[in-house]
């Protein structure tokens, strides 16, 4: 969840390129923001609660321009309250190292209590000093960073993704470390450079190495070695970024949100438009991936994911169920991995995920293949764990996604849902090739209509609704079939960053409970499509609104759209493909209400974007 940077440089420079690099990654978690500088022998340590720009502000003008090393943190708080001593980096008792940690020490306290014995006095509250300490103590034997790191992981366990510097004996010294949480490193001629996601090392080269579970580097300018927790050199691939250094830019929109919003239709076209074969009526994944061998051996699909990537997964199951024919079932990946899931014959574990590196999300597939499961993935940060570990792969062409709310990432996800599907049904023999042309010629066209959401007017008048609805005292959103996880997804977006409560329900459920909350203040957003539900949600619009509350009907039902009076018209699609149409007003309704609420859009409180803790 924290973002980490490390740099060791020839010419010196380090400050600006970690703090370059820690604007990039400070999205990963923003609690606090720190450096660690070593500079004539010497580490100084600069770091501050809140966000980089206060970190930025107690930096002295010039600072540190001869220093060859450096390390830099961004936070999401899980030990320790968020304020400037548990901020990272963290030193040892003598100062003589520094390091920054993402991750979870997990026998930190009995750690803690054994150095406490010795002598050694804590200057904070977090598990990760102790991986300080235990350095401090370690090299005070004379020994290298590299090996006092190996001596040190040996006594940790849990999870970490770790970066130290030191005075070495023959030099200033960079190591990293990983077991868990994201790490991989870079080397330019007269470099190297370490960070938790390819955007802190972009702007100075596309070439990257990532680390696996188990290993350390040792980063020198212009060279990086990398061996096991015993020192023994291990072979790593170099793997070239296709993202550019500007992608990760708000390139003069006021929120990455908001860019990513509008960059949906070019991420439609990405992710879907090369795969898809109009003649055949059929997909092409590239590489080989989920073709007819692979899905024929398909009897059941196990979706798991968390937030908003399950959301996509949940729009999966009626996409695969209703096209493929196959069983799916879709779990949190938090429970999934905590109770005894069962694993027949013929299941593919199907991951969904943006970043790659969810913890709970990665920690239940790897059960699943243990249990015998197929791993497939539909991931778009390419390089991820995830991704590295699934069997097939079908990766979305979202782009770096900065914003914490996920936007893009999502219509993507569901889009790449609609290829697999598709897939699936032609290989399977369940989907006949017209319909299957029919799904993928509207699928085709789909960015047109994306693109009219967008347009000024329809912005203007979801900005109208904002602001009659930015009071309201809470917020149901209803959906059915294929849209009622697009409900759930409107709910989430709603309450992550504007804070304010929303639930999201199947709409035939609301007479089962939640109607008894029904009264004028609350708004009730109900999502339809033209297909066979739709008069079931219109009725369901009308027993709310029987009751008092204010209902906003977004789709493109016409009936549903009188009831309620308040509406925001999506173009009409076939039923399948409603779910990205509908999802995009529903994203612009929840950006316009936070901002009229003067809610921080793109680093909601207490949130980080990638969730590499459990
Ligand atoms: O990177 P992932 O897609 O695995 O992330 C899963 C969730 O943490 C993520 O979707 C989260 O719910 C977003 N903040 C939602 O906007």
């Amino acid at each position: 969840m924290c973002g980490i940077i490390g740099a060791i440089r020839r010419d010196g420079g380090i400050l600006n390129s970690l703090v370059e690099g820690l604007r990039v990654v400070e999205y990963r978690g923003y609690d606090s923001a720190g450096v660690a500088i070593l500079e004539d022998g010497a580490i100084a340590v600069r770091k501050k609660q809140g966000r980089l720009e206060n970190l930025e502000a107690v930096l002295e003008d010039g600072a540190f321009d001869n220093a060859p090393v450096g390390i830099g943190h961004t936070r999401w708080a899980t030990h320790g309250e968020p304020n400037d001593r548990n901020a990272h980096p963290h030193q040892g008792a003598t100062g003589r190292v520094a390091i920054v940690h993402n991750g979870i020490f997990e026998n930190y306290l009995e750690l803690r209590e054994q150095l406490t014995a010795q002598g050694v006095k804590f200057a904070s509250e977090t598990d990760s000093e102790v991986m300080a300490q235990l350095l401090d103590l370690e090299l005070q034997e004379n020994i290298s960073l590299q090996d006092a790191m190996r001596r040190a992981l040996h006594r940790v366990e849990g999870y970490y993704a770790l970066g130290a510097i030191c005075q070495g004996p023959e030099g200033p010294e960079l190591v990293c470390a990983r077991k868990g949480p994201p790490l991989l490193v870079a080397f330019t001629p007269d470099a190297a450079y370490l960070a938790s996601d390819v955007l802190g090392v972009l702007p100075h080269t596309d070439k990257v190495i990532y680390l696996e579970d188990g290993d350390v580097a040792i980063l020198k300018p212009g060279s990086i070695e990398v061996t096991d927790f015993e020192g023994q050199p291990v072979e790593r691939e170099i793997s070239k970024v296709d993202w550019k250094p500007g992608d990760s830019g708000l390139g003069g929109w006021p929120h990455y949100m908001l860019k990513e919003i509008h960059e949906q239709p070019d991420v439609l076209a990405r992710t879907a438009l090369d795969r898809i074969d109009l003649e055949r009526g059929d997909v092409t994944i590239e590489g080989g991936q989920f073709e007819d061998d692979f899905l024929q051996g398909v009897e059941r699909v196990q979706v798991l994911a968390c937030g908003t990537a399950l959301h996509a997964g949940m729009i999966a199951k009626y996409l695969i169920e209703g096209l493929a024919k196959v069983p799916v079932d879709v779990d949190f990946a938090s429970e999934y991995r905590y109770r005894d899931p069962i694993v027949v014959p013929g299941t593919m574990a199907l991951a969904i995920s943006q970043s790659g590196e969810t913890a709970d999300t990665l920690g239940a597939t790897r059960l699943a293949k243990e249990l015998g499961a197929k791993v497939a993935a539909i991931v778009n940060v390419a390089g991820s764990t995830q991704m590295r570990e699934a069997d097939q792969i079908l990766l979305t062409h979202a782009g770096p996604e900065i914003g914490v709310a996920s936007t893009k990432a999502f219509t993507a996800q569901v889009a790449a849902a609609v290829l697999l599907a598709v897939r699936m049904g032609r290989a399977k023999g369940t989907l006949p090739v017209e319909e299957a042309k029919a799904i993928l010629t509207e699928l085709n066209g789909l960015r047109t209509k994306i693109e009219h959401l967008l347009s000024e007017p329809i912005r203007d008048h979801i900005h109208d609704l904002a602001k009659i609805h930015a009071r309201a005292k809470g917020f149901f959103f209803l959906g059915r079939g294929v849209n009622f996880p697009v409900a759930l997804e409107g709910a989430l977006k709603l309450k992550e960053i504007s804070y304010m409560h929303a639930e999201g329900y199947a709409a035939g459920e609301m007479k089962h409970g939640p109607i008894a909350l029904i009264d004028p203040g609350m708004t009730i957003v109900s999502i339809n499509a033209p297909g066979h539900v739709a008069d079931k949600v219109r009725s369901n619009i009308e027993q709310v609104k029987s009751r008092g509350g204010v209902a906003l009907s977004v789709g493109s039902h016409e009936g549903s759209h009188k009831i309620a009076g308040q509406c925001i018209r999506v173009p009409e699609t076939i039923e399948w493909l409603s779910p990205i149409l509908n999802t995009i007003p529903l994203q612009l309704f929840s950006y316009y209400i936070a901002d009229l609420r003067g809610c921080e859009i793109d680093k909601p409180r207490n949130l980080a974007k990638s969730v590499t803790v459990e």
